[in-house]
């Protein structure tokens, strides 16, 4: 198995302000890896330097052996970056935006039919998909952008908050088809969370990072032994000496 994602000392500042201050850390291929920590931690700050949208300070990222930054078109080609604040067009129906966001990947007919089966399946929204956005709950939304995301067979699925907002059983079930997909189809995902009691059960490995720093890495169970915690919030706590 080779490498998806290399960081190394990745530093990116805003006017004066430090966001992430030298960030580190490999996500191997096939692995469902959580980047993990509460509001403000620089989450969302590293996901859009790899996802090409913004430039890191300094430091490196790779994916795939691409730099983000000299090879940013490469990059492009084999992710799928899910934003957190992504919305879908609202006027079209579920079918609709599925078929639209294709078009933009595959380039014949039968691979576009193919590309929405999959975005179908992934869904799990059925007869749903008939209906227009709009009328959509926000687990339905997020379960469209996520199948949108998945259906193009990436080589690194990025998702940034995938579950936030949801309640308990949308969660469940984004959780769920996330994990089945990824399992299924072997792929490589970066999730972002600052619940950590859901990647417990999503992430093979997590990094715990806490005000542009990364304060621990490993799989969950590691990090628990280590910080001799029942579970990552506590051993998040001990991590930062908040506990
Ligand atoms: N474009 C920007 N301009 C100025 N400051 C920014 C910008 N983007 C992010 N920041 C700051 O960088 C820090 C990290 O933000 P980031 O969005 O990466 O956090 P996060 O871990 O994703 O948090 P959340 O869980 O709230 O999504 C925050 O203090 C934020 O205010
Ligand atoms: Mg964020």
């Amino acid at each position: 198995m080779g490498l998806a994602v290399k960081i190394q000392d990745l530093r990116k500042s805003f006017g004066g302000f430090e966001a992430l201050k030298g960030v580190n850390f490999e996500v191997d291929e096939a692995e469902i890896f959580g980047l993990i920590g509460p509001n403000g931690a620089g989450k969302t700050t590293t996901l859009r330097i790899l996802g090409t949208l913004i430039r890191p300070t300094s430091g490196q990222a790779e994916v795939f052996g691409h730099d983000v930054v000299k090879d940013a078109n490469a990059v492009r080609v084999i992710l799928s970056y899910l934003p957190e604040d992504a919305g879908a067009y609202q006027y079209l129906n579920g079918e609709e935006y599925l078929r639209f966001m294709a078009g933009f990947y595959a380039h014949e007919k039968t691979a576009l039919e193919e590309m929405v089966q999959a975005g179908r399946d992934i869904s799990g929204l059925g007869d749903r998909l008939r209906d227009r956005v709009n009328d959509y709950s926000r687990g339905m939304k997020r379960r469209l952008l996520i199948a949108r995301a998945l259906m193009i067979k990436p080589k690194l699925t990025i998702l940034d908050e995938p579950t936030s907002g949801l309640d308990v059983i949308q969660a469940y079930h984004v959780r769920g088809m996330i994990k089945d997909y990824a399992k299924r189809m072997g792929v490589t995902m970066l999730v972002s969370s600052h619940n950590m009691l859901e990647v417990e059960y999503l992430c093979d490995r997590v990094a715990l990072i806490n005000e542009g720093v990364i304060i621990a890495e490993g799989t969950p169970t590691q990090i628990k032994t280590r910080y001799n915690a029942v579970n990552l919030e506590q051993a998040f706590m001990e991590a930062t000496q908040l506990g």
